[in-house]
């Protein structure tokens, strides 16, 4: 009797121990980058009939040196656009080797006045190191706090996960950052796009509302990032709600 007692206990404890041990690997997985790799490598096979959390491996018989080299990176991005800058992200979309590694890496080129227009890596921290020129940098906290300053060349900066940031070039030449996540596709989503370049539009119904403005400003805006504007059949929520449901 006393014996079964004592078992009892024992498996209670190993059950608590258990579910805090998941309880705080969970934890530690939403927090720290992509998932740990379950072998040496795995570049990633172009295969557009499976998926899968990431890429399947490419047979490491087939594997060969040129796998794990990108070459280009030293290729200045193309400024001449409406920001004056250019990020130039080399994730899992352009290079197969960092497949299931967590890691990927970027340049940011800015001409005089460029600017890294507000954004955030929703599954990435960043390290952005300034090799050329000098930056005005920030991001903002999930209290609505701003950290900013002005880093010049050999300065680092870790914008944390999932937080808006931005870079704008405020010296009189050219500069140039490297940037490294840790995440195969930390994912990039601007600020402005976001709300004022999806396809299709968001409803004037809840932009006005959101913003504090009339449906005027809203379009002004819209005209900024996209060419189409609200259908007609999704003007109203009530008749969008209808054809909807
Ligand atoms: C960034 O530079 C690349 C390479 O020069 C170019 O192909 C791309 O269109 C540029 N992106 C923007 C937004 O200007
Ligand atoms: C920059 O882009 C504009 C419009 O795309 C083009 O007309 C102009 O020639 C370009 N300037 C340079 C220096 O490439
Ligand atoms: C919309 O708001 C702007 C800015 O407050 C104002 O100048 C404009 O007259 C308004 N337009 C309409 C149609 O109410």
């Amino acid at each position: 009797m006393e014996k079964k007692i004592d078992i009892g206990a024992s498996n209670a404890i190993w059950v608590t121990l258990a579910f805090c041990m998941a309880f705080a690997i969970s934890f530690y997985v939403t927090n720290a980058s992509d998932p740990s790799p379950l072998q040496d490598f795995c570049i990633a096979a172009n295969d557009p009939n499976s998926a899968v959390n990431g890429k399947i491996c490419k047979n490491p018989k087939d594997v060969t040196m040129s796998d794990f080299v990108f070459k280009g990176f030293d290729k200045v991005g193309d400024t001449n656009n409406t920001q004056g800058a250019n990020a130039t992200l080399i994730d899992i979309k352009k290079f197969s080797a960092v497949n299931t590694l967590g890691i990927s890496i970027a340049r940011v080129d800015f001409a005089p006045s460029g600017l890294n227009t507000p954004h955030l890596h929703p599954l990435s921290s960043e390290l952005f190191a300034v090799l050329e020129g000098s930056l005005y940098v920030g991001f903002v906290t999930t209290e609505y706090k701003l950290y900013d300053t002005i880093l010049k060349k050999g300065d680092i900066i870790a914008f944390p996960q999932g937080l808006i940031h931005f870079q704008l070039n405020v010296g009189e030449k050219n500069a140039m950052a490297i940037a490294t996540f840790g995440s195969q596709n930390p994912g990039r989503v601007n600020v402005a796009e976001g709300v004022f370049g999806t396809k299709p539009p968001i409803l004037n119904d809840v932009l006005t509302q959101a913003f504090k403005v009339n449906e005027t400003m809203i379009k002004l805006f819209r005209a900024q990032f996209t060419t189409d504007d609200v259908s007609e059949a999704r003007k109203s929520v009530l008749t969008l709600l209808s054809n909807t449901f």
